[in-house]
């Protein structure tokens, strides 16, 4: 059991671009493929590739994907080429809004198209289209590579075996490997200093449950699993030793925006001593941004909170069966309405027929409200451990140190 044979999460291949369906884990391992960026949008949209630094790498990959389909379709990289080059970066740009890793992502490989397209004479799209690739498979290398200089940075400040707190998933699943703050979690145990891991359920969606713990089974970390609403209480017991999590924007000022419950566990933290670190990589800071009032939080579908999604499999074991699945993916709507508002999706997936079945469990005409983000302010932050080292607030809190570690 290693953290090496985590499967890894996005990549190019075959002028596609290839992702493991998060949705689906730890049930299935299934692979998706997409072949325009049209299709990546709905991938990073219904959160089959998620975590901010594996949208840094959908977002350049994804300027790729049009530089060989759509882009590679126009004469020649001129004014209309770059106009609509622009849109399409910015309609990737804006899939999630939060999470400012994606818009970096894109925004990497449009500079670089831009400038290509303003030094190189009589490009061809077919020519810029393999400068582009090239740079975003670099940039996913280079995604690996930080988190491995991040996490031996932020496991150096635990010296003895230490029991961990995370909450969402910050690991390999969240990256294009290796992970953040679980990253940081995998170092410490290479070194014999993790003793065991609480992993926060974090719902709606539970990317705790599913993919945090899943992966750290994977790596043979003790773990256990735990609902939100039971940190307060392990804490209490004394059970944590110290609070680590990722982060999907940091402003100016240190403020974070991370997965919804990460300000609840600052102020948990805080309340019990227990020292409070984000794991990110540098692409996470937004210097624009001065602090955490001006972050866009992402809203997402009711349906997350109202109710239970099961997904699985059907496999056609008659002719009979085959014809009626296949007229159902065929059909214009292949969402079936079942009985008390449960709905059944099913759509055609390689040999079989992927089926997502979703049961509200919420009364008829509820209200609800699905932030998939929350503020954590930078006065409930230890450190942020980053590829460049540790920063530390000085006696203003981050600004400055923050400066000076960004260049
Ligand atoms: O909605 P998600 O699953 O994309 O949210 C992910 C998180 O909030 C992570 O904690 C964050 O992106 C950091 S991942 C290293």
């Amino acid at each position: 059991m290693s953290v090496e044979n985590l499967p890894r999460t996005i990549w190019w291949e075959e002028s596609k671009v290839y992702l493991l369906d998060e949705t689906r884990l730890p049930l299935t391992g299934d692979v998706l493929v997409c072949a325009t960026y049209e299709g990546l949008i709905m991938a990073i949209q219904s959160l089959a590739v998620r975590g901010a630094p594996a949208l840094g790498a959908a977002g350049a990959l994804g300027v790729a994907l049009w530089c060989v389909t759509e882009g590679a379709a126009f004469e020649a990289v001129e004014a209309e080429y770059l106009q609509r080059c622009a849109q399409v970066c910015e309609e990737l740009s804006q899939a999630r809004p939060t999470a400012v890793n994606l818009g970096w992502g894109v925004t990497q490989m449009h500079d670089l198209i831009e400038a290509q397209a303003a030094s190189a004479e009589n490009l061809s799209p077919q020519q810029l289209a393999d400068v582009i690739i090239a740079a975003a498979e670099e940039l996913c290398a280079a995604d690996e590579a930080a988190n491995r200089r991040l996490a031996a940075n932020g496991a150096a400040l635990f010296d003895k075996p230490t029991n961990f707190l995370t909450h969402c998933n910050a690991g390999s699943l969240a990256t294009v490997f290796y992970g953040t703050a679980v990253g940081v979690i995998y170092t410490a145990a290479d070194q014999g200093n993790v003793e065991h891991v609480w992993v926060d359920e974090t719902r709606p969606i539970n990317q705790g449950a599913r993919l945090t713990s899943w992966e750290l089974l994977q790596a043979g970390i003790p773990s256990t699993l735990i609902a939100d609403s039971m940190a307060a209480a392990v804490m209490h017991e004394g059970w944590v030793d110290a609070v680590i999590v990722g982060a999907d924007r940091i402003c100016a000022n240190g403020d974070v925006a991370n997965k919804i419950g990460t300000y609840g566990l600052s102020i948990l933290a805080k309340e019990h001593k227990i020292p409070f670190y984000i794991a990110a990589p540098v692409s996470t800071f937004d210097q624009k941004l001065s602090d955490g009032t001006q972050i866009v939080i992402e809203e997402r579908d009711h349906r997350e909170l109202e109710g239970v999604t099961v997904s699985g499999r059907f496999d056609a074991t008659t002719p009979e069966m085959q014809r009626a699945l296949e007229a159902v993916c065929n059909s214009e709507d292949s969402q079936l309405a079942m009985a008390q508002g449960h709905v059944m999706e099913i759509q055609r997936k390689g040999g079989g027929f992927a089926f997502d079945a979703w049961f509200k469990t919420t009364p008829t005409y509820v209200q609800s409200f699905n932030p998939a983000f929350d503020v954590t302010p930078a006065a409930n932050i230890t450190a942020f451990i980053t590829e460049r080292g540790v920063i530390y607030p000085d006696a203003d809190g981050y600004q400055k140190s923050i400066a000076a570690a960004l260049g």
